[in-house]
């Protein structure tokens, strides 16, 4: 088969498009590396079954060029991170909806089953715990950026739908819940753990924002690619949203003890308030835990992989990759 990756010089992309090639499929990539990075893709540049198209979803002429050729679409190119979309709400948007839209209107037009990677953030404030992907959504006001993203996410699982009503789009989409793991971005959009665990190894206090005590689910990037798969392959799945994430949860706290373990240090902590951080416009959100039982019962996934062994692994990549001094 053949597919199209966007975003496939990202984190999760790059691991979905090894997947890929590991099965013998052939691949295409769109990415303008923003937050990509070449070297997450560089070992495929010499195979024949990979084509990289350094270029913009916004783009819609190459799509129209790409999307006839292959077998499926996996949508997850986006502007992504809290601060990134806190500093540049517009650039995060239009990507986000006008960059979607094409590539969904496209894959619609050619009848080519499409996923989008949509975001556990789309629940909003939600107190619900554990979150269902049916619950009522409660993203905070118009006036704090970070719920643009949100509501962008939110907005494409809608135009798949409205697409599925009006033109028959095969689709599919996955809520990913705090994915790590290898060529996770210490740079400051990545994840928290990304940033613990470049602190730890330059033997740096851990920043905690706010108390510590709101609690996150941290799944392996082998479980994220796994429940991605299983989400487009099974037709049950079809017109659907899953929750792809672990269903055990950490406080940041104790997140902060599980990277010192893993690095076998102890450089302490330093608070710092979420207004330092990402000013006065900012909410945060206590619990983010996923109910998997959909994603469960109808595609078989479940996530495996101990929060101990991916930080291990995830350690040992990062001593190779991550500035130490
Ligand atoms: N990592 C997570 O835990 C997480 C959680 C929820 C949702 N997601 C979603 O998963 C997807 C992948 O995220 P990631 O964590 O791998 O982030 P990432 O930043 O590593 O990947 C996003 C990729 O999209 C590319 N991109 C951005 N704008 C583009 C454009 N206009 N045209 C072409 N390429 C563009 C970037 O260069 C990057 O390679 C995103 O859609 C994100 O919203 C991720």
């Amino acid at each position: 088969m053949r597919y199209l990756v966007t975003g496939g010089a990202g984190y999760i992309g790059s691991h979905l498009v090894d997947s890929l090639i590991a099965d013998g499929h052939q691949v295409d990539v769109i990415d303008n590396f923003s937050t990509g990075k070449r070297e997450n893709i560089a070992h495929h540049e010499s195979n024949s079954n990979f084509n990289l198209f350094e270029d913009t979803i916004l783009n819609e002429s190459l799509l129209e060029k790409i999307v006839p050729e292959v077998d499926g679409v996996y949508h997850l190119a986006a502007a992504v991170g809290v601060k990134n979309i806190v500093d540049r709400p517009l650039d995060g948007m239009i990507t986000n909806v006008h960059g979607s839209h094409s590539v969904i209107k496209t894959a619609a037009k050619c009848k080519v089953k499409t996923l989008i990677a949509s975001s556990s953030e789309v629940y909003g404030m939600s107190d619900r715990t554990p979150l269902k992907e049916d619950d009522i959504r409660s993203p905070g006001p118009t006036h704090i950026p970070r719920w643009s993203y949100a509501v962008a996410k939110a907005l494409d699982e809608h135009l798949i739908m409205a697409y599925k009503k009006e033109m028959g789009l095969k689709c599919v989409a996955v809520r990913y819940f705090n994915s790590y793991g290898p060529r996770i971005d210490e740079s400051g959009y990545g994840s928290v753990i990304a940033r613990f665990i470049s602190q730890a190894l330059r033997g740096e206090p851990l920043t905690i924002f706010g108390n510590g005590e709101q609690t996150r689910s941290f799944t392996y990037i082998e479980d994220t690619v796994r429940g991605t798969r299983l989400a487009f392959e099974n037709p049950k799945g079809e017109g659907m949203v899953f929750n792809i994430g672990n269903a055990k949860e950490e406080t940041i706290n104790e997140l902060a003890d599980l990277v010192e373990e893993a690095v076998s240090v102890k450089v302490g902590r330093e608070q710092k308030s979420f207004e330092e951080v990402f000013g006065t416009d900012f909410q945060e959100t206590p619990r983010r835990q996923p109910d998997i039982s959909r994603a469960r019962d109808i595609l078989g996934f479940e996530a495996n992989i101990d929060i101990r062994d991916g930080l291990k692994h995830t350690v040992e990549w990062a001593k190779e990759h991550y500035k130490t001094v």
